[in-house]
């Protein structure tokens, strides 16, 4: 199973981490879908960084939350995920979206998890590998044939 019943991630990690996606949430811009999300990403030497959904009148503009955590992560210098968690306020839970997940994919390291979290805390923690098999990714880049141009 991909769902995670003992994470690498210590409890005291994992708590900074739900709080910070949690106040980039309460601080989210969605005032077109109601749909309030925050993330934060986590790097191997403990650096956390969250960003919250970002919508826009002309609504192909908005941003969501995962993106606004990498932007800042990158911004710092921050090249590697070792976690993700991603907080909203539905039934279902909430994981990354699809581009988002190709976003992280960027990142992750081999072991990357996401956490998905309620406004109550964590439901379940994922292997990242599992959201996206077989991703496009640099080396998919790195291996194509030269072309004319
Ligand atoms: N959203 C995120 O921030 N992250 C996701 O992984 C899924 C969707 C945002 C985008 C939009 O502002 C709102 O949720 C509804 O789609």
């Amino acid at each position: 199973m991909n769902v995670i019943s003992e994470n690498k991630i210590s409890q005291a990690a994992l708590d900074k981490l739900f709080a910070a996606a949690l106040t980039a949430r309460e601080n989210a811009y969605a005032p077109y879908s109601h749909f309030a999300v925050g993330a934060a990403v986590a790097t191997p030497d403990g650096q956390i960084f969250a960003g919250g959904n970002v919508e826009n009148a002309a609504y192909p503009a908005g941003c969501c939350a995962e993106t606004g955590a990498i932007t800042a992560m990158v911004a710092a210098g921050g090249r590697q995920i070792s976690d993700v968690l991603v907080v909203a306020d539905c039934d279902r839970g909430i994981l990354p979206c699809g581009s988002c997940r190709q976003r992280i994919a960027e990142f992750a390291t081999e072991d990357a998890v996401v956490h998905s979290a309620g406004p109550d805390g964590v439901h379940k923690s994922v292997r990242f590998a599992a959201l996206l098999p077989e991703a496009f990714d640099r080396q998919t880049l790195e291996s194509e044939p030269a072309r004319a141009v």
